[in-house]
């Protein structure tokens, strides 16, 4: 039986494949047949994932995303390489916890720049000429439960995220008469290395009260890359502007 959740043949770029949730990501994309591009700063830490992939026509892309001015030259290389991408997960991102009186205009700026211009310049130029296929492709931005709820401390990281899931609306419907799918994932917790040293992931009080806000209790990488691998399948070929809240029911209470 043909099964419409297969990524054989298709051409996936996930970025923050270096750590956490995007690595996973790379991980599993490959599993179920992609050829994916994996892209971060940190080159061993990349070749650390690949070396867990199954397949052999991945590529590593050593990049810092906020690097503006060779994007392009960057999706470029790409595109020489593999060919136009059906797939593009925005994965990359850093965190903050902070209040009010700490969010001055440069710490924004660095939030900004990581969580939600460097994405949506990588995008753009995907979508430029990245992607040329008559099939269209499936973009997805990684927000979160923070983007839609709030709590002490998270308004910064709230912004960004929140912005995605705002983004992705019009960007769904700007983009429809290319059958370029445009959606965002918003995860709950998950043990990853954005949050595992935060203070409350250390205070064992604090760490309790966390688990019993998400009623099935924290989550898991694989939690987000299987609704990645949704997204970036044909079985969600009718699903675009849409936010997949991805939290062990935090968001249910
Ligand atoms: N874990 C959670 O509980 C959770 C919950 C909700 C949403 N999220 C979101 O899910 C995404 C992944 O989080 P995670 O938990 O997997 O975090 P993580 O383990 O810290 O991974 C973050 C990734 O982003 C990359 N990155 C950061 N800045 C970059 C830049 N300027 N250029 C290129 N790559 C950059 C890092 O790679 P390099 O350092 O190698 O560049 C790393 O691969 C983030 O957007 C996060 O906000 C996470």
């Amino acid at each position: 039986m043909n099964n419409p959740f297969s990524l054989e043949g298709k051409v996936v770029v996930v970025t923050g494949a270096s750590s956490g949730i995007g690595k996973q990501t790379a991980i599993d994309c490959a599993g179920m047949g992609a050829r994916v591009v994996l892209m971060a700063r940190n080159e061993t830490r990349l070749q650390e994932t690949l070396s867990q992939m199954e397949g052999t026509r991945h590529m590593v892309v050593s990049f810092d995303l906020t690097d503006y001015q060779n994007v392009k030259d960057c999706v470029k290389r790409i595109v020489a390489q593999v060919g136009p991408v059906d797939g593009l997960v925005n994965c990359a991102g850093i965190s903050a916890t902070m209040p009010l009186k700490l969010i001055d205009v440069t710490k924004m700026e660095e939030l900004f720049q990581a969580n939600v211009f460097s994405g949506i310049q990588l995008t753009r130029h995907f979508c430029q000429i990245g992607n040329t296929s008559r099939e269209g492709a499936s973009v997805i931005f990684l927000s979160s439960i923070m983007g839609l709820v709030g709590e002490t401390g998270k308004a910064l990281y709230s912004m960004c995220k929140g912005s995605l899931v705002s983004a992705v609306r019009s960007l769904a419907c700007e983009y429809a008469p290319r059958h370029i799918r445009f959606n965002a994932i918003s995860p709950g917790a998950i043990l990853t290395p954005i949050n595992q040293d935060l203070p409350h992931m250390k205070n064992p009080d604090a760490r309790a009260a966390l688990e019993a806000n998400h009623i099935l209790g924290l989550g898991k990488t694989t939690d987000v890359s299987n609704a990645c691998i949704f997204l970036l399948s044909d079985a969600s070929r009718w699903i675009t502007g849409q936010n997949i809240v991805v939290d062990g029911g935090y968001t249910a209470r």
